[in-house]
């Protein structure tokens, strides 16, 4: 028999160290049904709507009540989504940030209003961490680690340092923060990978093309090429061609998220390595969810995830990737 997240709830409330206690008041316990109102940070690209299909399969499977609203990438819209829910006083709160700043006074609101909020994928920037009871989503700066390590490790043996390029995630969004720290503290451990430019392609394919055609433009050497998520990476790929050159061996190029699209263009050998940030967080969310609602205690982080794939490893992952 498989449990869904609202059968384990009850179960597992209450158990384990390093947790948060929901905002509910225990001597008049909740009735169903639980209503989660999730915000989105858009349908930019493969993983986002990969993780709304999870998120979205995981609400009916464990018969939760979903609210879903789309910031189509705006942050404005989206603190007042957030503020749209506290005001149709849903069960559970929970969103991706566009963008880490700027959630104090929604949040705040919602602890007013006792309705607990859980942050997926992205994080935010507040010291108050008891705005939120738990966050669901990958460690983006060991993403950029991994990446930096694989693309190091193929120059063994080689002299000379490596010039990289990188294409950066939309301004201001954990990820593209983190990743790119972590990709710039393994490059300089060694001094080996050499950021010698950097553009931004908004996390989108086309996004991915315009920004790799102004790199071209500006560096005459390009090495290797770090893109912060399959899309732009594959939309680099696209100016590449276009200009001539071999993408996926001269120059390298490292992506992540593990979408089908990206794992075929390894297979292809038009991308070197990807990174894997898996979107599918539905289930972890509605666990969560289900236990806050009953008033019990959660883990403050909950990681998703992770892989790395070279060409062999992603023509077996293909065989039954979904996204
Ligand atoms: O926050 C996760 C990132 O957001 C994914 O890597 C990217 O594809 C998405 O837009």
């Amino acid at each position: 028999m498989t449990l869904t997240a609202a059968g384990l709830g009850s179960l597992l409330a209450g158990c384990g160290k390093d947790e948060e206690p929901g905002g509910v008041d225990l001597r008049n316990p909740p009735k169903g049904p639980i209503v989660l109102g999730f915000s989105q940070v858009g349908a930019e690209g493969g993983w986002r709507r990969a993780n709304t299909a999870s998120i979205r399969k995981a609400a009916v499977r464990n018969r939760i009540d979903l609210n879903f609203k789309d910031a189509g990438g705006d942050p404005k819209k989206q603190i007042a989504d957030v503020h749209s829910f506290i005001d149709a006083r849903v069960s559970v709160i929970a969103f991706a940030p566009v963008v880490e700043t700027g959630w104090g006074e929604v949040l705040r609101r919602a602890r007013d209003a006792r309705i607990p909020v859980v942050l997926t994928d992205r994080l935010i920037d507040e010291t108050d961490t008891s705005l939120w009871a738990s966050s669901i989503g990958a460690e983006f700066a060991s993403e950029g680690n991994l990446a930096a390590i694989y693309l190091e490790n193929d120059y063994a043996g080689t002299t000379g340092t490596v010039n990289v390029v990188e294409i950066l995630g939309a301004n201001g969004a954990t990820p593209t923060k983190l990743r790119a720290e972590g990709f710039a503290a393994t490059a300089a451990k060694t001094g080996r990978l050499n950021i010698v430019d950097q553009a931004t392609g908004d996390w989108t394919k086309d996004g991915g093309k315009a920004a790799m055609r102004e790199l071209l433009e500006r560096n005459k050497r390009i090495d290797a090429v770090f893109a912060q998520n399959d899309d732009m990476g594959l939309g680099a790929v696209i100016a590449l061609e276009a200009a001539g050159k071999k993408p996926g061996s001269a120059p390298k190029i490292v992506t992540v998220d593990g979408t089908k699209a990206a794992l075929q263009g390894l297979a292809d050998g038009k991308l070197t390595y990807v990174i894997e940030c898996s979107p599918e967080i539905g289930e972890p969310l509605m666990s969560v969810v289900v236990d806050l609602f009953h008033g019990g205690r959660v883990p403050k982080r909950i990681p998703s995830e992770k892989a790395v794939f070279d060409a062999e490893t992603a023509a077996e992952a293909l065989l039954d990737r979904t996204y």
